[in-house]
């Protein structure tokens, strides 16, 4: 809102803001009103639109980038076998999870039940819901989905749950697909590996209205551990109870056909543990990735680039050393994130609108009005507060993609 009034009052009044920070009062200027910007969007008319003219905080997605990371992880699963099964949660836009498709993925991962309807209805196929369904609403929505989507999988790690879903299966006429979550590490989810997983597995293998697709663990603090050696190690520790239990499940007589987990951080690790990769952060990459280190440095993860960016303006600079940005707690800014181009510049939270910029040393300053680039920390939590990605290749913006999975509230 705050920014459709700036706009406008820059259309009314014919202000123009030069690169030099001088305001020129011009008959006709070429700054666009927020209402001709929406409409433009609108019409997929995007015709000598540029970065400068963006209202911010807003989110850029550099075209050249992001797709280049799209086919290295592509190659990489054709090479190794790993299939992939891209997480949605990341992103939440259905242009790109159909671009994850094209390039040969299975499915998407989703974290919320609004993320796989959405998914649903655009068309996409091979979702798995990895956050197990609690509660009479989520059940009921989730063999809803079943009934209208056949290749629609959800995740338990609960034997009531699981007598739950069969029942409202049942009751809803669907056939539920589902992989039992077992324990990879992390404590907010998945049963114990071996035999309380196997007699998971037994329940919903022999449940009339629920079908048995395969395991899933999720060995989320694997996937952020540093130098790739002991990510290796860590990652192989934290499957190994799913592959004791697979094991079992295979002596039993039990189809285990999806093994599913892992992430950015272990997409070249887990080939031989897994059937399928989870990972969603390799589209844009965050700023912690780039710590992990790769195969082939322990300082830089560089496999995959960093595509997205806040891109921000400078609201005041009045001391040396430090400027403030309109981009703050509510644009979900960190002192985790980095500058674009500038590593030396520190970034601090001010407020709910306003963030700052802080170095000590570089020969560049910034002045009121200057466009800054910032790389996010968190990818799930930044875009859930921005409307759409603009699509950059260089200064010209050649598409706008909504982030239509984002939530209204924290869960939905
Ligand atoms: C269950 C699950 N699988 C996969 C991922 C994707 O991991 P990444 O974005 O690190 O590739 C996440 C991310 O949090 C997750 O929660």
């Amino acid at each position: 809102m705050v920014a459709f009034i700036r706009m406008e009052y820059v259309l009314e009044c014919n202000i123009m803001i030069t690169r030099r920070g001088l305001l020129h009062f011009a008959a006709g200027t070429a700054v666009l009103s927020a209402t001709e910007l929406e409409r433009r969007i609108g019409q997929k008319d995007f015709r000598g639109l540029t970065r400068e003219e963006l209202p911010t905080p807003c989110m850029i997605l550099d075209q050249d980038l992001f797709e280049k990371n799209l086919k290295t992880m592509a190659q990489h699963n054709k090479a190794s076998g790993l299939s992939l099964r891209a997480h949605v949660k990341i992103h939440k836009s259905t242009e790109i999870s159909r671009r994850q498709l094209e390039l040969g993925a299975t499915g998407v991962c989703c974290a919320t039940i609004a993320e796989c309807e959405l998914m649903a209805s655009a068309g996409v196929k091979g979702i798995l819901f990895t956050c197990q369904p609690s509660g009479k609403q989520k059940i009921m929505r989730v063999v809803q989905l079943a009934k209208k989507e056949p290749t629609f999988h959800c995740v338990t790690d609960d034997v009531i749950i699981a007598g739950q879903l069969d029942e409202a299966a049942g009751a809803a006429g669907a056939k539920l697909n589902v992989c039992v979550d077992v324990f990879a590490g992390l404590t907010r989810q998945g049963c114990q590996p071996g035999a309380k997983a196997l007699e998971l597995a037994q329940k919903v293998a022999s449940s009339k209205n629920l079908r048995l697709a395969g395991l899933m663990a999720y060995s989320g603090d694997a996937s952020h551990t540093k130098i790739f050696t002991e990510r290796k190690k860590r990652s192989a520790a934290d499957l190994a109870g799913m592959l004791e239990t697979a094991e079992m499940c295979k002596k039993s007589g039990l189809p285990v056909a999806i093994k599913t987990g892992g992430s950015t951080g272990t997409y070249n690790i887990d080939s031989g543990s897994l059937t399928e990769i989870q990972a969603g952060s390799y589209i844009f990459m965050d700023t912690a990735y780039l710590k992990i280190g790769g195969q082939s440095s322990d300082k830089v993860y560089d496999d995959f680039k960093e595509a997205l960016t806040v891109m921000t303006t400078v609201v005041s600079k009045t001391r040396p050393g430090v400027c403030s940005i309109d981009a703050g707690n509510k644009a979900m800014l960190r002192t985790t994130d980095s500058v674009k181009d500038r590593p030396e510049v520190q970034v601090q939270n001010q407020g709910a609108e306003y963030g700052l910029l802080v170095w000590k040393d570089g020969d560049r300053d910034y002045r009121v009005g200057d466009r800054v680039e910032i790389y996010p920390t968190n990818l799930d939590t930044s875009t859930n507060v921005y409307d759409r990605y603009y699509v950059a290749r260089g200064e010209k913006i050649v598409d706008a993609w909504p982030i239509m999975g984002r939530a209204g509230a924290a869960h939905r």
